[in-house]
């Protein structure tokens, strides 16, 4: 269980403002005895999965529509940061756990992502490390600053070098290459990442088993994944901790959901209405309420099979939240990457 949660926050799509692009690398070391290799990584482009790395074979393969894309990445580069980072993971694992060999499952993993913003200027790069799924250390180059912040396991002077020498390879190589990729992906990837796929949506109130009734905004299908959805009562945008949801989900397609709820009382006479902003909408659209009017149970149905009925709901109920938790998850790391490298506390922990 671990093992899945911990290899699901590879799988982490790349984040971006609305508008830019990023090309990341999410790589995981595991040292101990499991089934899955060693050392693997994904590169994408967004959140589009551009190909895959394992060291099993110690193979790239690339995923998806890879016409004309082999001049994209030089393969002796990408050997080279192939080899880089495993060495680095192994050096890591060594001063981190003294090598212990005894010791139980190790899981390391390094996140590494630049910015083209908008305008086409290149934004930041980052590399993010974690060790058993919690981050370590995050270092940031952005406007030929560089800032480092992070629960090091290394003494400031043993720190030191590897700093400057970190910076200078970022000035000199890690940023130029990185910025040059997201660039030619960009132009054989570019319809993929820059279509807009419009959202279907509505606004149902349903009555539940206690009395109370739920109304829900839903929205699905939609690409890129910004979105705003956004529930009124009489006009009045209803605020956000009476609502329930909000999490962005995938879809299997590539696109994404999103759903928001209200509990509101059965007798209430309010009017509610529900907007969505996107990029593949010209303008705000407003949704107006359905009724589901479907009797949330019959006073007939024996109570045995009430009980057999809220087992079930129940039951169900529990895996959608697991699966939306883990999901959630997922999308709120997402979210601190997009800030990671303009909030305050950074800033501070530079100067
Ligand atoms: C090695 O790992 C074992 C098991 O996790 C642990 O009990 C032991 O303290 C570790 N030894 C060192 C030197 O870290
Ligand atoms: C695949 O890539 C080629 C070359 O960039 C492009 O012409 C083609 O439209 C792409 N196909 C799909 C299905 O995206
Ligand atoms: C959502 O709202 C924010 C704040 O008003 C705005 O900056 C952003 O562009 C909107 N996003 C979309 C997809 O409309």
């Amino acid at each position: 269980m671990a093992i899945t949660l911990i290899l699901l926050v590879l799988f982490v799509p790349a984040v971006t403002s609305k508008g830019s692009h990023s090309l990341s690398l999410h790589a995981t070391y595991i040292k101990g005895n499991t089934l899955f290799p060693e050392y693997s990584y994904t590169l994408m482009l967004d959140d589009v999965v551009l190909g895959l790395f394992n060291s099993k074979t110690w193979t790239y393969v690339p995923r998806g529509n890879t016409t004309d894309e082999d001049n994209v990445i030089d393969p002796q580069h990408l050997h080279t940061v192939s080899k880089n980072m495993y060495d680095d993971f192994v050096e890591r694992w060594i001063v981190m756990d003294g090598g212990n060999l005894t010791g139980s499952l190790q899981v390391h993993q390094k996140m590494v992502l630049c910015e083209l913003l908008n305008n086409d200027k290149p934004g930041q790069m980052m590399t993010r490390s974690a060790s058993k799924g919690l981050t370590t250390d995050e270092l940031c180059y952005l406007d030929g600053k560089f800032y480092y912040q992070g629960t090091s396991y290394v003494t400031q002077q043993e720190l030191e070098p590897y700093l400057e020498l970190s910076k200078f390879f970022h000035e000199n190589v890690y940023y130029p290459a990185c910025i040059n990729t997201l660039k030619n992906y960009l132009k054989k990837r570019g319809n993929q990442v820059n279509r807009k796929v419009k959202p279907r949506f509505k606004l149902i109130q349903k009555a539940k088993l206690d009395g109370e009734s739920r109304v829900s905004c839903l929205a699905t299908g939609f690409y890129p994944r910004h979105i705003n959805l956004t529930l009124f009562r009489d006009g009045q945008p209803v605020s956000d901790h009476e609502i329930t949801g909000g999490d962005l989900l995938p879809n299997d397609d590539g696109t994404y959901q999103m759903r928001k709820s209200l509990e509101i009382s059965r007798a209430d006479t309010h009017t509610y209405t529900c907007s969505v902003t996107h990029l593949s909408l010209d303008n705000k659209l407003d949704i107006y309420l359905e009724f589901d009017h479907s009797e949330p149970f019959k006073s007939l149905i024996p109570s045995v099979l009430i009980v057999l009925a809220l087992v079930l709901v129940f039951g169900t109920g529990l895996i959608i939240y697991k699966c939306r938790r883990r999901r959630a998850v997922i999308a709120s790391i997402k979210n601190d990457y997009s800030s990671a490298c303009t909030s305050e506390e950074n800033m501070d922990a530079a100067s």
